[in-house]
């Protein structure tokens, strides 16, 4: 997908980010799945994970993380005039969970909607907003990954339930003035030849929710581990390069690469294939696991926040997941 002239430059003016209270390590997987403490870390770099309470939605994560983005960028949610919320765990079928989040904020003129593209739905959502800003649609938008990963996960399949976590992060684009950082490239691909290699089977129309279906572990994730790590790190790879280029930077101009926080491996060798050092990419995962589109945004707010970059830096943000989707962001901050 090719980038067309931008005709007003548009910045992450604030992030936020929120993940539940309650940790779930992996001694305690352990103690419920075939599996150790050893296992997880060597192949995942995963320690522990948050777990959202029954009464914590996603729409409740979310909001949390949307006002405290709000906050970092100085604009009241009356003046906020679009919400994206990515996300696979959405409060309900119907009304998207963009709808709950603008009424809990008191957005009252924001246009809200959900979009799904799993893992990549934070930066597919960034490329929708800043489209929309730059072509002077809207001035402002906040774009937030909220999951609750647990509420579709199978708790009995040692393969996959040590993998995910719950959380909700937020950005806040706008118009950027003059001397302002600008997202400065985006990319987003999608290959539909792979939906069966990551999947929630049931739930939709496709295999509607039965007594019999979700007793079957129908309704939880599936997936095939191997030809997702394999397909993640050439997609993530292709996709940081052709931002990087139409950024119009090199490899050694990037302060900090945001990876999708899957799987140590695969961010390891991204950063290979990238030829960007270790220590300028950023990992939170040991913390809070896969968090789907939650992933990279509690990642850039909590980079932001930790000064992982200054302003004026050049970051890269890219992810991968289920479709199989892919995307990728090059940002001066
Ligand atoms: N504990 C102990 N053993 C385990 C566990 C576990 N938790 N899980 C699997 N095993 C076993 C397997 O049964 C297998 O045993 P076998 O050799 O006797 O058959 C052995 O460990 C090796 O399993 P593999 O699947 O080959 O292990 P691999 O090294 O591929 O690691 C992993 C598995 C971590 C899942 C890896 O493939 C991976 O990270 N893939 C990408 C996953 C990912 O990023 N998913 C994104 C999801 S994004 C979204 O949309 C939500």
């Amino acid at each position: 997908m090719t980038e067309s002239p931008t005709v007003f430059p548009v910045c992450i003016a604030g992030t936020g980010s929120y993940v539940p209270e309650r940790i779930l390590t992996n001694a305690e997987l352990a103690a419920r799945v075939d599996t150790s403490d050893e296992w997880i870390v060597t192949r995942t770099g995963i320690r522990e994970r948050r777990i959202a309470a029954e009464n914590e939605f996603t729409s409740h994560m979310a909001t949390h993380a949307a006002r405290k983005a709000l906050e970092d960028a100085g604009l009241s949610a009356a003046d906020l005039e679009l919400i994206i919320v990515a996300t696979i765990t959405p409060d309900t079928p119907t009304p998207a969970t963009a709808c709950y989040v603008q009424q809990n904020i008191g957005a009252s003129k924001a246009v809200a909607f959900d979009i799904s593209a799993a893992c990549s739905g934070f930066l597919y959502a960034m490329k929708m907003a800043k489209r929309l800003i730059a072509s002077g649609a809207f001035n402002n938008a906040i774009v937030i990954g909220a999951e609750k990963l647990s509420h579709i996960t199978n708790w009995e399949d040692r393969a996959t339930c040590v993998l995910f976590g719950d959380g909700a992060g937020a950005a806040v684009l706008r118009r950027a003035q003059p001397g302002e950082g600008a997202v400065l490239a985006t990319e987003m691909g999608t290959d539909g030849s792979l939906t069966h290699i990551l999947n929630v089977p049931g739930g939709g129309t496709a295999c509607p929710i039965t007594a019999a279906n979700v007793n079957n572990h129908l309704a939880t994730l599936t997936m095939l581990g191997k030809e997702v790590f394999k397909h993640a790190v050439t997609r993530m790879k292709e996709a940081a390069e052709i931002v990087i280029e139409r950024a119009g930077l090199k490899p050694e101009d990037i302060a900090c690469v945001i990876p999708h926080q899957a799987n140590q491996r695969i961010i390891d060798a991204i950063a290979d294939r990238l030829a960007v050092p270790n220590d300028r990419v950023f990992m939170n995962l040991h913390k809070y696991g896969n968090t789907s589109a939650a992933a990279i945004a509690i990642a850039l707010d909590e980079a932001h926040r930790t000064g992982a970059f200054k302003r004026g830096d050049h970051i890269v943000m890219v992810v991968f997941g289920a479709g199989l989707t892919w995307a990728a962001a090059a940002v001066r901050w």
